[in-house]
């Protein structure tokens, strides 16, 4: 939000994870043009170094990471810190997608999409929290309607949305007043997770039309969409009243 002080993010530092595509992406080109520096991670360099060629790309940090890897989130945190300063604002928007029955989901499909939903974005924010407590920063959870509807044939990930969900509340009490902890519960958006979610065509075009057939406003989100309410999150001018909310960014889907 723009007050007589300016944009409440120009010049502030933000840490995004799966900056390279999708929503990631979306949320790192609207800090950028608010004028905030971006730490961008993920695993794909060439997909972060897309970002850094771009318009204000001279604000970005690339930081090719597997955030699953035990002493990434230090890592991320020493290499935002070395090129900016501090670090204002984390978004744990990184995740992974696996969807399948029960029986048909492994204990080790389990084990991967809590590190990446639940453990990475909880050892991200405890890496980072000396800055953000210095600065009153703020940290944006991308979580799913999947963490508070029932998901049969995605049980798994619905409970890693969950638990990431519970964290979300739990550390926005732990860490007030200096530090507001926040998610936003995407429903289906266009980004490239729907081509890689373990289904094969024809399941993956039953999910999207049964998803469609139940978001009121008829159509797949757009990641602007969702990157505009992780941006005002962050905000201070914005949101600086706002902690502990679960934000449905959703079509309608759990109205
Ligand atoms: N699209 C939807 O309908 C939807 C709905 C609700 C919630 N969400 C959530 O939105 C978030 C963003 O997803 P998206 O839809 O934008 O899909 P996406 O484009 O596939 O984004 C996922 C990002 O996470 C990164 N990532 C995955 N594992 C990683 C790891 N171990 N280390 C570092 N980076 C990792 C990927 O980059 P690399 O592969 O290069 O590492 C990728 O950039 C996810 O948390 C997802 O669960 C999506």
């Amino acid at each position: 939000m723009v007050t007589e002080e300016g944009d409440g993010l120009a010049g502030r530092t933000v840490i995004v994870t799966g900056a390279g595509t999708g929503m990631g992406r979306a949320v790192s080109e609207l800090l950028l043009a608010r004028g905030a520096h971006v730490a961008a991670v993920g695993r794909r360099e060439a997909a972060l170094r897309e970002l850094a060629a771009g318009a204000w790309g001279e604000r970005v940090e690339v930081i090719a990471a597997d955030i699953t890897r035990p002493g990434a989130a230090e890592d991320v945190v020493a290499a935002a810190t070395a090129r900016f300063g501090t670090v204002h604002g984390l978004v744990n928007n990184a995740g992974l997608a696996r969807f399948a029955p029960l029986e048909a989901a492994s204990d080790d499909d389990f084990e991967r999409l809590l590190a990446t939903n639940v453990r990475a974005p909880a050892a991200l924010i405890r890496a980072a929290l000396p800055h953000l407590r210095r600065e009153q920063g703020a940290v944006v959870n991308v979580s799913s309607v999947g963490g508070v509807l029932a998901m049969p044939g995605r049980s798994f990930y619905g409970a890693g949305k969950a638990a990431l969900n519970s964290l979300t509340r739990s550390l926005a009490r732990e860490l007030a007043p200096e530090v507001r902890v926040n998610a936003v519960l995407p429903g289906p958006v266009d980004t490239p997770m729907w081509d890689d979610m373990g289904l094969d065509a024809e399941g993956s075009d039953a999910l999207r039309s049964g998803l469609l057939a139940a978001t009121p406003l008829g159509r797949f989100g757009r990641p602007g969409e969702v990157a505009g309410w992780v941006c005002g999150l962050l905000d201070p001018h914005f949101s600086g009243w706002i902690t502990g909310a679960l934000i449905p960014v959703d079509g309608g889907r759990t109205s």
